[in-house]
């Protein structure tokens, strides 16, 4: 049995439209009209327990709805989530045993509670055994730095204290998943990298499944295994981060360094002039047409190279293009099929 398994979700959220002015707003409350909105399109995909997964796509294109379907906070229009077998949403209290969810910039500790005592609460609501608890508290205290903090009121920490208090109340009822919304936004790269590392470390020993919205390339780098792109309520990526590197590196770079002054040189099919100096010529080749030797063979055959030297398809312009929109065209009909 897979630990997630999402089958054709859909979210559709319906917008009353309201002419203006008080008449409209009489008009729409006794003959309101609507607009239907498909914020999760038809999804559909399966996450084994231990996976690591990076969940990415432009603003708005359905990760927070997504996230709260399969948290059980929403109910979805049509299709199916299922966690350990269980509806999220009808068996909320049985779920909430098995998850921890993590909101960036949003705390579910009290406010003016000093952060032991949050945490004891916490122990104590989720009934933790009292050793358990302990040891718990000791581990999560070292690897996160509370230590020094235990006894701080929630609202006299800093953003970054308050992420790590808030990863260690939500790990404290040793969860099978951990949902993660933006972890680490706001936060200094020391901080990042405690809680990309204390995230990993979680995943390595208990096996928690992980599943996690970011902006961070980092993030996705360093913790996620596979990745799921939605866009506009629709998943068009499904698969390993190396797949998107090696697949939508289509394009590379070869930039030579000439003797003489680059003038009326042909170009092999597939490549393009990206810059030219007197001296320099870079070409961007899509590699799927033209490989890099042929590229570099044409070019000698016309000119004198002194050097020549070929960049590498750069992770974090892939991701920033999947935010741009820009990719989905070559995505398209990629993984979906494949998986
Ligand atoms: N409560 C709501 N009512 C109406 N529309 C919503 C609501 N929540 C989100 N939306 C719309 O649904 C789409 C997906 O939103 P969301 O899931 O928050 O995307 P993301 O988290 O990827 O930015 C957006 O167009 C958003 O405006
Ligand atoms: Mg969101």
């Amino acid at each position: 049995m897979s630990a997630i398994k999402v089958e054709n979700l859909r979210k559709v959220y319906r917008i009353t439209q309201k002419e203006p002015g008080l008449a409209g707003a009489v008009k729409a409350l006794f003959r309101p009209t609507y607009q239907d909105k498909a914020a999760v399109d038809g999804i559909s995909f399966s996450i084994e327990q231990g996976e690591t997964v990076g969940f990415i796509g432009v603003n708005g294109a359905g990760k927070s709805t997504t996230i709260k379907m399969l948290t059980g906070i929403l109910a979805p229009t049509s299709g199916t989530v299922q966690v350990f077998g269980r509806d999220p949403h009808r068996q909320r209290v049985a779920n909430a045993r098995e998850i921890g969810v993590v909101f960036g910039q949003r705390t579910q500790l009290w406010w003016d509670l000093a952060l032991i005592e949050s945490l004891n609460t916490i122990a104590r609501i989720y009934e933790v055994p009292p050793a358990r608890y302990q040891t718990l508290l000791e581990q999560f205290s070292a690897t996160l730095e509370l230590k020094d903090l235990l006894r701080v009121p929630i609202r006299n920490l800093s953003l970054g204290q308050k992420m790590r208090a808030e990863l260690a109340a939500t790990l404290l009822h040793e969860p099978r998943i951990i949902y993660l919304d933006e972890p680490t936004i706001g936060l200094d790269l020391v901080v990042k990298e405690r809680i990309r590392n204390f995230i990993k470390e979680q995943n390595r020993q208990r096996g928690t499944l992980v599943f996690l919205t970011t902006h961070d390339l980092g993030d996705i780098e360093e913790v996620c295994q596979r990745v799921l792109v939605i866009d506009s309520g629709k998943l068009i990526y499904d698969g390993p981060l190396s797949t998107i590197k090696a697949r939508f590196g289509k394009y590379r770079t070869i930039n030579f360094e000439t003797l003489q002054p680059v003038n009326g040189i042909a170009l092999p099919d597939g490549a393009e002039i990206e810059a030219k100096e007197p001296h320099k010529l870079a070409l961007r080749f899509d590699r799927t047409q033209v490989s890099a030797s042929q590229v570099a063979a044409a070019i000698m055959n016309q000119i004198e190279v002194v050097d020549f030297s070929l960049t590498e398809p750069d992770l974090a312009a892939i991701v920033k293009q999947i935010y741009n929109g820009a990719l989905k065209e070559e995505i398209g009909h990629v993984t979906v099929a494949e998986a």
